[in-house]
């Protein structure tokens, strides 16, 4: 089957893959492809998938890495007899949700790795667009290592030793700030996932690329540096990472799937009008070998 691809960025951070149908795929292609993912920094995008079955889906986001079960979820938030895939969105079904709503605040954008702050974390996650509003819900994702080779050399050295405190905690309680109805996290929770030490400089267990991993919200300070000069730093190399070169923000069509690398791509939700409009997306994790050194 013909396939063909363009990067999504110009530092070419992100690949679209075109292929009419991806359960068509050989073995040779589907390594083919798993290798320009991690090339392009770990995100794919296959448009107009709108066919895809349940089965299709997991096998497919199976050649990146084991696909999770989502056991810490609501069971009326999966798909019968497809536990791998959590809807996400507003829909409901007698007045109750249908999927995990989580709403996005409006800018600035929280961009982040999921879960840094737990160990291990997923290695990375699939959305598929059922539904998507005519306006809103886009996602950003930004490639941690074309930013990262962009930086001049002294910021490199600088800041290649760097280790950062990455915690819950800290997320919650930013999150707070826009919604204060978010209750603080319980003590349980706050011992169950105690803030961890990460590298600012991560590298990659497939590629071995470094990369800025750098997930600003989740990121309570740096060792060894005092805030006044941490937080500066941080926002400085988000705001470099965040330039449009590193950066590919994803306005949605059904049939859409996703596949993006925690430990190589951020990423940042945008809100819409989830009283006038309605979403759904499935959603896979997969695990996976860890940032070098974790
Ligand atoms: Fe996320």
């Amino acid at each position: 089957m013909a396939i063909s691809s363009r990067p999504l960025t110009p530092s070419g951070f992100g690949l679209e893959l075109r292929c009419s149908e991806l359960s068509k795929l050989g073995k040779e292609d589907l390594n083919a492809v798993l290798d320009d993912f991690h090339e392009a920094g770990g995100l794919l995008l296959v448009r107009n998938q709108q066919q895809i079955s349940h089965r299709q889906l997991v096998d497919f986001v199976g050649i990146f890495g084991q696909v999770e079960l989502n056991e810490k979820y609501n069971p009326a938030f999966l798909e019968p007899s497809y536990p791998e895939l959590l809807r996400i969105g507003n829909t409901k079904q007698n007045g109750e949700y249908t999927a995990l709503f989580i709403k996005a605040d409006p800018p600035p954008l929280m961009w982040h790795t999921d879960d840094s702050f737990r160990h291990p974390q997923p290695a990375g996650s699939c959305l598929f667009c059922v539904h998507t509003p005519p306006e809103g819900a886009a996602t950003g994702f930004a490639g941690m290592h074309a930013s990262y080779e962009a930086l001049p050399e002294k910021t490199r050295h600088d800041i290649d030793e760097m280790e950062a405190i990455h915690s819950y905690d800290y997320l919650n309680e930013l999150l707070r700030i826009k919604s204060p109805h978010r209750p603080p996290l319980s003590e349980e929770l706050k011992q169950q996932i105690p803030p961890i030490v990460r590298p600012l400089v991560a590298q990659h267990p497939v590629s071995k690329k470094k990369g800025l991993y750098l997930p600003v919200c989740h990121i309570m300070s740096i060792l060894g540096l005092a805030e006044e000069e941490a937080r500066p730093l941080l926002n400085e190399l988000q705001r470099h990472m965040t330039q449009p070169s590193f950066t590919h923000m994803h306005n949605w069509q059904p049939g859409d799937l996703v596949i993006w690398d925690n430990r190589s791509a951020l990423h940042a939700p945008t809100p819409f009008d989830d009283d006038k409009h309605k979403r759904l997306m499935y959603r896979l994790t997969f695990g996976g070998e860890q940032i070098v050194g974790f």
